[in-house]
């Protein structure tokens, strides 16, 4: 089974991924959790250029490309050989990132994201998506306390809430992968609501 997590800046995903590994091994599932950008060798070059790196400006669709590089790469070496070993795999973002960071956020012609973003998880499709729904300023606020603040993070509030409205197109358009879970709430409020779709 793979499960991706989607959310604006600061939803609480990856706190979530991990007390949903912990849940399902619990379980006695084997359980990979990864994240994108940045997976192996390929990956860690990809993010800290593309979210690290204060110099480079880079033009959206070498940003495109350079997600999409880490996408098929991540797949090819370990999402695709997780799944065949009958692992669950959570990933914390995965295609529909790109389809909203780059398609709505930078302003990138919809089907030609939709189609490189597609073309790059080499057919490998979520079976689930959570999609954290929050307020932007909201989850912005809670960026504050953390160590990696990254250059997408800076981006300007316009930036955010079109990120957000792509998010809920892509909820409205396939209800039955996306599940939308409430983040506006405690962790532990949260964590039961996901748990219950196990
Ligand atoms: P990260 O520090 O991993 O944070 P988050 O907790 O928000 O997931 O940052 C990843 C950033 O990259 C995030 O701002 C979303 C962005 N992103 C894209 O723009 N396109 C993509 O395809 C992916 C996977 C991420």
């Amino acid at each position: 089974m793979f499960i991706t997590l989607e959310g604006t800046e600061g939803s609480g995903k990856s706190t979530q991924a991990k007390l949903l590994k912990e849940y399902l091994e619990s379980q006695g599932k084997e359980v990979a959790l990864t994240r994108e950008p940045g997976w192996g060798k390929l990956g860690s070059i990809i993010r800290e250029a593309i979210l690290n790196d204060k110099e480079l400006k880079l033009d959206p669709i070498a940003e495109l490309f350079l997600f999409c590089a880490d996408r098929a790469q991540h797949v090819k070496d370990f999402i695709k050989p997780k799944l065949e070993d009958e692992n669950i795999v959570i990933c914390d973002r995965y295609f529909d990132s790109t389809i909203v960071y780059q398609g709505y956020g930078r302003g990138l012609d919809i089907d030609l994201v939709t189609r490189i973003a597609e073309t790059s998880t080499l057919g490998v499709k979520p079976d689930i998506t959570f999609f954290f729904s929050l307020q932007v300023e909201v989850g912005l606020k809670r960026l504050k306390n953390r160590d990696e603040i990254t250059k997408m993070d800076n981006e300007p509030m316009e930036f955010h809430k079109n990120i957000l409205e792509g998010y809920k197109k892509l909820v409205a358009e396939d209800n039955k992968r996306f599940n939308v879970i409430d983040a506006d709430r405690t962790i532990e409020e949260i964590k039961k609501d996901i748990l219950g779709y196990f």
